[in-house]
C-alpha cells in the first residue's frame, strides 16, 4: 500500500480531474459488467456541469498521490447515502477504495448516524461486504432509454443496538 496518499474534501477545482477519471473507471471497469449500450448512456450523463450541480446537495472526498486525483467519493451525511466510490484502475487493491470509505464512515460516525445505505454497482458488491454491507436487495436505476441493474446494500453503525431493539419489537409482537 502506498504511504504518500491523502484523502480530502473536493474543491471545485477538481470538478475537471474527477469528471475525467469517472469516465475512464466507466470505460476501464464497470464495462466488463454491463452492456455496451448501458456504458454508453452511463457516459454521457457524466459531465462537468452535473457534477459541478451534485456539488451543491452532496459531499465529495478524493485520494490524492503526488497531487494527482487517483479516487474520489461521494455522500450525504444528511440522507444516509454513500452515492459512489470510484478508484483509478491502475491504482485498484491498494486499499485506496477502503481509505476513502473510512473517511465517509468517520462522517457518519462523527454524525450519530446509525446506517448507511448505498447502491452498489454490480462488481463493486464483493468490495462492499468486506467492509460490512449486506445486500437488500437488486434495483433498476433508470438512465435514458436503458436501465443500469445495481444492488441496495446497507451497514449498521450500531449493531448492538439494533439487536436489542430487533429483540423488543420481536417480544412486544408476540
Ligand atoms: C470497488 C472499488 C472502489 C474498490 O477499490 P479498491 O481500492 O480496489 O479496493 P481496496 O483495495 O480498498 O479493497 C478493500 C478490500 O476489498 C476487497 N475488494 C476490492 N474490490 C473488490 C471486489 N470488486 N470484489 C470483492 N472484493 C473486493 C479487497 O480485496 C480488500 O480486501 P482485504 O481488506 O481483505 O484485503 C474499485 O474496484 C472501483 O473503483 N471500481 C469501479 C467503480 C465502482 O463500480 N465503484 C462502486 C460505485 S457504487
Amino acid at each position: 500500500m502506498k504511504n504518500n496518499i491523502q484523502i480530502r474534501k473536493a474543491k471545485t477545482k477538481d470538478i475537471r480531474a474527477i469528471t475525467k477519471l469517472h469516465k475512464k473507471i466507466v470505460s476501464e471497469v464497470n464495462s466488463a459488467f454491463y452492456s455496451p449500450e448501458v456504458i454508453k448512456e452511463w457516459l454521457n450523463k457524466i459531465s462537468e456541469g452535473n457534477v459541478n450541480h451534485q456539488f451543491q446537495n452532496s459531499v465529495w472526498i478524493v485520494a490524492e498521490i503526488d497531487s494527482k486525483i487517483i479516487g474520489f467519493g461521494q455522500y450525504s451525511v444528511k440522507d444516509r447515502q454513500i452515492y459512489q466510490i470510484n478508484v483509478d484502475p491502475k491504482y485498484l487493491n491498494q486499499n485506496i477504495g477502503k481509505r476513502l470509505y473510512e473517511y465517509i464512515e468517520n462522517g457518519f460516525k462523527n454524525n450519530e448516524i446509525g446506517k448507511i445505505n448505498l447502491n452498489s454497482t454490480l462488481n463493486a458488491v464483493g468490495f462492499y461486504q468486506k467492509l460490512g454491507f449486506e445486500i437488500v436487495q437488486e434495483i433498476n436505476f433508470k438512465l435514458s432509454r436503458q436501465s443500469l441493474k445495481m444492488i441496495k446494500m446497507e451497514k449498521s453503525l450500531r449493531k448492538d443496538c439494533q439487536v436489542v431493539l430487533g429483540r423488543d419489537i420481536r417480544k412486544s409482537l408476540s
